[in-house]
């Protein structure tokens, strides 16, 4: 503790270190960090509906039995005979659903914000795979009810861990050797979605994933300290001075004052009061979602009845739709892509000095927009060809499948994104605003692919403007 320091401070201080649950803050905190317009407190609800998951999904474990004869009763009983269990289920559903969105819009929100910048990159790159295990952790728990819901979006999901059977297929070498088949045996232990299926499911939703989540949560949090607090604008070097000089106060200042001259504060009380705040919104947001709406189940999981269209959860339904198009490279080359770009992104720009600042500025918000634009026209058009024209299959049916799998709407929109990102990475010689573009394309890409697999697609993958259009069958 610094010499000096008034008795005032010094309790504030021992409050936050002396406190096995608030230990984890420092003891002064920037004023920038608490502002909502930076933050939005994504970060903080992920915590907390984390936590709720963990509490609500002890009390339902308490009442379900992992067996396929015992598992969709179990969870009825929770539903209807459990008191309050209702409830508890809805509530783990809804956080379960904010939490991948939430996962994204802080991944979005970082990204602008350049908050992997300036020694942060391995804390970004540890956010890319909470992102993965917060994915995995929501998809596992969605075949425990053990409902028809359930069961064809696990199966669904199981056929797109195979997807690299379309290549073995091409190639004829499946028969000695089936990647695809191996990766979804691995997955579902089995053919087809079974009794190994729910057993691997339950192990992963209860154990394996939480505990990956808590370690992984864990040192992203550690590292936020480490790498000295939320990230914020640093103080403008003077123009003349030149880079050299932008490089020193970039670093001198990642633990000092901001670009508008703020000191830090003592932790204790504000940042306790704002975190009890975000508490109190989000348990409050969860309870009015679960009274309003029943997380849904279905009758019982019949593998003799397919549902038709059977749909994956929808964070895949992109993966889903671009599957449809071709099956290896929507499930495969295109996912390893955009993971292997997310984890790139620190690599691929390195200008320290924009950390902290949405947009990077006027030029970055100018380009987020033109980026937002043309991807939105380019995908919209490949998948407006595809729908009301057919593709290469059903202009030329005897084309070989490989065309089809390196030639389609996904292949195309992606190569467009990258072009796009080269043509301005010439234009203005900046990473950043290479990075920018690129990351824009990806994420409209990635919402719209999503959005026809929720909304567009109907029986049989067809497209429909709304399931009123579906047929009866
Ligand atoms: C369970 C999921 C997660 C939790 C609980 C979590 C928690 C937090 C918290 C509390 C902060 C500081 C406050 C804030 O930015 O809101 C933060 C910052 C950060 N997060 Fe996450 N996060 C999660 C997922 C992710 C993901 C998916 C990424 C994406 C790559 C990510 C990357 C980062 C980075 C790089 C920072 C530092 C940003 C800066 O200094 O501006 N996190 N996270």
């Amino acid at each position: 503790m610094s010499p000096g320091i008034s008795e005032d401070n010094k309790r504030r201080v021992g409050r936050v270190s002396k406190n096995f649950f608030l230990h984890i803050h420092a003891n002064k905190v920037h004023p920038h960090s608490l502002e909502t317009s930076y933050t939005f407190g994504l970060g903080m609800i992920l915590g907390f509906l984390f936590l709720v998951m963990i509490l609500t999904g002890v009390v339902l474990m308490m009442n379900y039995t992992p067996s396929i004869e015992r598992a969709y009763n179990s969870v009825k009983d929770i539903v209807f005979v459990v008191p309050g269990g209702r409830y508890i289920r809805n509530i783990h559903r809804w956080a379960a659903h904010g939490m991948v969105l939430l996962s994204f819009l802080h991944l979005i929100r970082v990204f602008f914000t350049g908050g992997y910048l300036a020694g942060r990159r391995l804390n970004w790159i540890i956010g890319v795979s909470i992102l993965v295990v917060v994915l995995f952790m929501n998809f596992s728990g969605y075949l425990l009810p053990w409902d028809q819901l359930g069961y064809w979006a696990v199966t669904i999901g199981s056929n797109i861990a195979a997807s690299f059977r379309e290549l073995t297929d091409i190639l004829g070498i499946t028969q000695v050797l089936d990647i695809g088949g191996f990766i979804k045996k691995l997955l579902i232990g089995d053919e087809t979605v079974g009794q190994a299926a729910l057993s691997r499911f339950f192990m992963l939703h209860v154990i394996f994933l939480p505990v990956t989540l808590m370690v992984l949560s864990g040192v992203h949090l550690w590292r936020i300290r480490k790498d000295g607090g939320i990230s914020r604008p640093q103080k403008q070097p003077v123009q003349a001075e030149g880079v050299a000089q932008a490089e020193v106060a970039v670093n001198q200042d990642i633990n000092g004052a901001d670009d508008r001259g703020r000191e830090k504060f003592y932790s204790w009380p504000v940042v306790m009061w704002a975190e009890l705040a975000i508490l109190l919104l989000t348990v409050a947001a969860l309870l009015v979602m679960a009274f309003l709406f029943d997380a849904p189940l279905r009758e019982g999981a019949n593998p003799d009845l397919a549902e038709n269209p059977a749909k994956s959860p929808w964070y895949f339904l992109g993966i889903q739709e671009l599957v449809s198009y071709s099956a290896f490279a929507g499930g495969v080359i295109i996912p390893i892509l955009f993971l292997v770009f997310l984890i790139s992104i620190p690599y691929l720009d390195r200008e320290d000095q924009k950390l902290g600042v949405w947009f990077s500025g006027k030029t970055g918000r100018k380009l987020t927009w033109q980026s937002l634009g043309i991807s939105f026209f380019v995908t919209v058009l490949f998948v407006f060809i595809l729908v009301r024209f057919g593709w290469f299959r059903s202009w030329f049916p005897d084309i070989p499948q490989i065309i089809i799998m390196l030639v389609n709407p996904a292949t195309l929109s992606a190569l467009f994104y990258m072009l796009w990102a080269v043509w301005i990475k010439r234009k203005t010689g900046s990473g950043r605003m290479s990075a920018i573009a690129l990351f824009t394309c990806v994420m409209t890409g990635f919402v719209i692919y999503t959005a026809i697999g929720i909304w567009f697609r109907g029986p049989n993958w067809e497209f429909y403007w709304s399931s009123s259009q579906w047929p009866v069958f």
